[in-house]
Parts: structure tokens; C-alpha cells; sequence
């Protein structure tokens, strides 16, 4: 399944993914001159706030579109566009940093494999991606519009991939990562605005909705703020329930 993004919509509207994962670049820790690479960079700011810190960055994506983007606002950093699966690095790299992108990743073991692979002796993986229970009350409502809209729900177009804490340790683990630290926590979004709860679904319900006419989606648009709004719309602010999976992991 390919995801399409729409770089420009990403940056203006939803650059709350990059200033949220500030205090992840903390937990990395960069030092000058380590060599890191940034899984799932999408338009570079992160890569840049590492590559500020002295380090070495490398930045993957698998959409195109967010490498272009990334590559015109930070000329000096070298990205790449790339599917984590087929990453075939070996023994590359002191860390490898991931914001927000693991959980669209559905062959997890392989990129998990390929990351402890491009990883050095000693090096280490810190990530945050969505956890389990991570924006269920939105994926609710996209199923129960579709339903109350008798529009087929295509289980197979669900893009993401939400783990419980025990399952992805032990992923890590299996892949031989000494899990060091990881924790799971619940972490309520504001999504800017009155359109917030919207944009956000222009922006990333695509591929569940891809059977879909413009027309059958604007209504599950609608239907999905009628059924919202009660719990997650005050102040003209909308809040997304995003629940976190932070961890470090060594390559022992
Ligand atoms: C997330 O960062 O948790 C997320 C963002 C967009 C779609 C699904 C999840």
C-alpha cells in the first residue's frame, strides 16, 4: 500500500508532529561527529535540530515528495527516499532516530531487522511512534460514519500499526536490542482550529477512505466531527487522542 503525502499541507498544517517530538532529540542525545540516521524524516526538521547538535544525519523517507521538501530547506543534510523494509546498511551507524513514522510501517520485523543491521556494535535506537489505543476514538468514528453511512470499512486499507508496549519489546528483543528504556503514555493533541479534526482527516484518512468518491468522503468528514465534537472540540480547539510508544534500545 502507498501513502501519498501532501509535503506543503504537512508543514502548514501539521508541523505539530516535528515541535512534539522536540524532547525525543533530548533522549537521543547527539553527539558531535556520531553518525545518525533519521527513519521516516518527512520534511527534515528534526534531521536539521540533530544535525545542528554537530552530528552527521542521514535522512530516509519512503514518500518522495517529503524528501524533495526536506532536501530544499536543508541543502547541507543528505536525504534519501527509502522504504525502511528494504534498508541495507550495514554496521553504519551510532544511532538511529524515528519521530512519528514507525506506526505506518506494517512489516515491522523487516524494519526492525534492517535498523539493528545499520546499527554499530553498541549503538543505539530511540524512537516514539503511536502505541496502543493511539487515536482510537478518531478510527472509531471513521468506522462507526462508515457504517452509519452504509459505505463499505476495507479492513486491509488500515494503515497503521498501534503495538502494546510488551509486544514491541519483545520485537526488539527478538531482533537482539537490549531495550533500555520504554514506556507508553497517553499524550492528548491539539489540532489548530475549527477545521482541525478535519484537516487532519484530508490529511492522513487517505488510504482508509481510497474506495471513496470526494462527495462519500466529505461526509464522513462531517459525520466524524458530529460524533466528536462532544468529547473532543472545546474552545473552538480540537484534541486527538494520541497515545505514545517512547523507547531506547542498544544494539548490545
Ligand atoms: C501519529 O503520529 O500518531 C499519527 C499521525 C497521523 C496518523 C496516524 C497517527
Amino acid at each position: 500500500m502507498t501513502t501519498i503525502w501532501n509535503a506543503n499541507l504537512y508543514d502548514q498544517k501539521h508541523d505539530f508532529v516535528s515541535k512534539f517530538g522536540g524532547s525525543l532529540v533530548d533522549l537521543l542525545a547527539p553527539q558531535k561527529n556520531e553518525r545518525i540516521l533519521d527513519v521516516g524524516c518527512g520534511t527534515g526538521d528534526l534531521a536539521h535540530e540533530i544535525a545542528a547538535l554537530g552530528a552527521n544525519v542521514q535522512g530516509i523517507d519512503a514518500s518522495h515528495d517529503m524528501i524533495i521538501a526536506a532536501q530544499q530547506k536543508y541543502p547541507d543534510i543528505t536525504f534519501q527516499t527509502m522504504d525502511t523494509t528494504v534498508l541495507r546498511m550495514t554496521n553504519q551507524f551510532d544511532a538511529v532516530f524515528s519521530n512519528a513514522a514507525l506506526h505506518w510501517m506494517k512489516l515491522q520485523d523487516e524494519v526492525i531487522k534492517n535498523i539493528y543491521s545499520a546499527l554499530k556494535q553498541g549503538g543505539r535506537f530511540v524512537a516514539e511512534m503511536g502505541g496502543h489505543g493511539n487515536i482510537a476514538s478518531i478510527v472509531w468514528a471513521l468506522q462507526k460514519s462508515m457504517d452509519e453511512l452504509k459505505l463499505s470499512y476495507i479492513e486491509e486499507f488500515f494503515p497503521w500499526y498501534f503495538p502494546t508496549l510488551e509486544e514491541y519489546q519483545s520485537k526488539l528483543e527478538d531482533a537482539g536490542f537490549t531495550v533500555e528504556k520504554i514506556t507508553l503514555y497517553e499524550r492528548p493533541t491539539l489540532l489548530q482550529g475549527d477545521t482541525g479534526l478535519r484537516n487532519w482527516l484530508v490529511m492522513f484518512s487517505n488510504n482508509m477512505l481510497q474506495h471513496l468518491s470526494e462527495s462519500e468522503k466529505e461526509q464522513i468528514y462531517a459525520k466524524c466531527e458530529e460524533l466528536l465534537k462532544p468529547k473532543f472540540y472545546q474552545d473552538h480547539q480540537w484534541v486527538a487522542d494520541y497515545c505514545r510508544l517512547r523507547f531506547v534500545a542498544i544494539k548490545k
